[in-house]
């Protein structure tokens, strides 16, 4: 069959397949010096397309995932990409074509892939349990090798994960490697089913509340304090009457309320406190933390639909709009069920991180893409989310950067000391860069800057892993 993907701009410019598996051992140097106190490694995903759609066009999340690792050691770094190969790349890697339909509606699959799972597995790549998984929300993780990436199989925990999927936005505490995460529409498509789990780093499920959403929501980000979950539902719903007449995945519905959930943890499904506001989206978590009776969430918080891919349930779609870096606050002694909103800062921003071991604690900084130009190019943003103090590093015109990562200065440094890497493409040389920036002082631009010969299309989320963890096969 004639592989031949269509002339849209999904597909085209920096945009265009890559389908390309690559080895990079020994990164050329541009300038400055890698830290020599850095030693893990760096893995993330990302979408690619393996073959051009089913049916003509397919929206941009849903290409197959590409997993990418970064080893840095010595002050030297390797690259390697891989597919993930899971089921849905196997049987279609057997047909030479793609198999499955519109995103996530199964009704529009090829019939020869019927029990197969379409999950992607291109969001984000976590280390529990001694296992590297790569994870897509409507599946469950797969695992791969840590050194090669090369494929080891789906990972349901022993049979201990009950709900068909596991979120792509688990949070994973590099200290002692206990992992909280939930699944949405848990009892399949459609359904109003979640369960939050605390898993440690055994794989022993601590913690399991199930309870019923206001309607079957997208739920593809939430946040954790000590005490709570925080779950956002928002008005994009999935109906299945809909699916089997072919619509999207989900419709948005502004007429609905935006509901969030507060899960008190080692509670049950009765002790959850329940706030509302108007439609609107929240997409992803920097953090959150609790103060006072108060619990706050740091967020990109979009005032109307963050995919303006899928549609009302009339067929309407609406305008797209930026994302805020915005503070809800829940006040657990107010008991109206509304919340409060306000700016962090003033610009649109997205793909929120902080070092990850203050997940759930009052942290000072954190950082996100900001600054999108018309231009193409975006800046790497590391924010005072006490005082909304802004301070950007921009690689430049015609350049855009990947969600940002940070790593400890070196193992044992304090919280929020460290590095920060980015992926840099240049949009018109058609290859992209690592750069690795101080966390405290990004305005100064790299501390090294390494060029590669390849193009990396997209990355969603990552994981940096301590170098000592992988050698040694602790758990994490
Ligand atoms: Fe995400």
């Amino acid at each position: 069959m004639d592989v031949i993907f269509p002339d849209i701009p999904a597909y085209k410019g920096w945009m265009k397949p890559l389908r390309v598996e690559s080895n990079v051992e020994g990164m050329e140097l541009i300038a400055g010096r890698v830290p020599e106190s850095i030693d893990g490694t760096w893995y993330r995903a990302g979408p690619d397309r393996q073959y051009p759609p089913m049916l003509g066009s397919d929206i941009f999340i849903d290409g197959e995932g590409m997993a990418h690792m970064f080893r840095i050691r010595d002050g030297a770094v390797t690259y390697r990409s891989r597919w993930v190969r899971n089921d849905r790349f196997n049987v279609q890697a057997q047909a030479g074509r793609s198999l499955f339909g519109l995103y996530r509606n199964r009704f529009t699959d090829d019939p020869s892939v019927k029990g197969v799972s379409g999950g992607t597995a291109n969001t984000n790549v976590i280390f529990h349990n001694g296992r590297l998984l790569v994870l897509k929300e409507d599946d469950l993780p797969f695992e791969v090798d840590r050194d090669t990436l090369d494929p080891i199989g789906r990972y349901d925990y022993d049979g201990k994960i009950r709900a068909t999927s596991l979120t792509a936005h688990p949070k994973w505490y590099p200290d002692d490697g206990r992992l909280l995460t939930y699944s949405y529409q848990a009892k399949g498509d459609g359904s109003r089913d979640i369960v939050f789990y605390d898993i440690d780093d055994e794989g022993n499920i601590l913690d399991e509340i199930w309870f019923e959403m206001p309607y079957a929501s997208i739920v593809h980000d939430f946040a954790v304090t000590p005490n709570w979950a925080v779950f956002p539902f928002m008005p994009l719903i999935t109906d299945i009457e809909a699916l089997k007449r072919g619509s999207t995945f989900y419709q948005w519905h502004p007429d609905e309320q935006v509901v969030v959930a507060l899960v008190r943890r080692g509670g049950t499904a009765a002790d959850i406190r329940w706030f509302r506001g108007p439609a609107g989206t929240i997409s992803h978590m920097m953090n959150a933390w609790e103060e006072d009776g108060k619990v706050h969430l740091d967020a990109c918080y979009y005032d109307g639909n963050c995919f303006p891919f899928f549609p009302t349930p009339q067929g309407e779609h609406v305008e797209g709009c930026p994302a805020f870096l915005s503070r809800l606050t829940f006040d657990l002694a107010r008991n109206d069920e509304s919340f409060d909103r306000r700016r962090i800062i003033d610009i649109p921003g997205e793909m929120p991180r902080t070092d990850d071991r203050f997940q759930g604690e009052n942290c000072r900084n954190g950082f996100l893409i900001v600054d999108r130009a018309p231009d193409g190019s975006s800046a790497v943003g590391c924010v005072d989310l006490a005082s909304g103090d802004l301070r950007m590093w921009r690689p430049g015109a015609r350049a855009s950067v990947h969600e940002p990562q940070f790593v400890p200065r070196h193992a044992g440094a304090a919280k929020g000391d460290g590095w920060l890497l980015v992926i840099v493409n240049r949009l018109d040389a058609n290859h992209s860069e690592l750069a690795i920036l101080d966390a405290q002082d990004i305005e100064a631009g790299p501390v090294a800057l390494l060029h590669m010969p390849v193009r990396v299309r997209s990355t969603f989320h990552g994981t940096f892993v301590d170098g000592e963890k992988l050698r040694t096969r602790q758990p994490g």
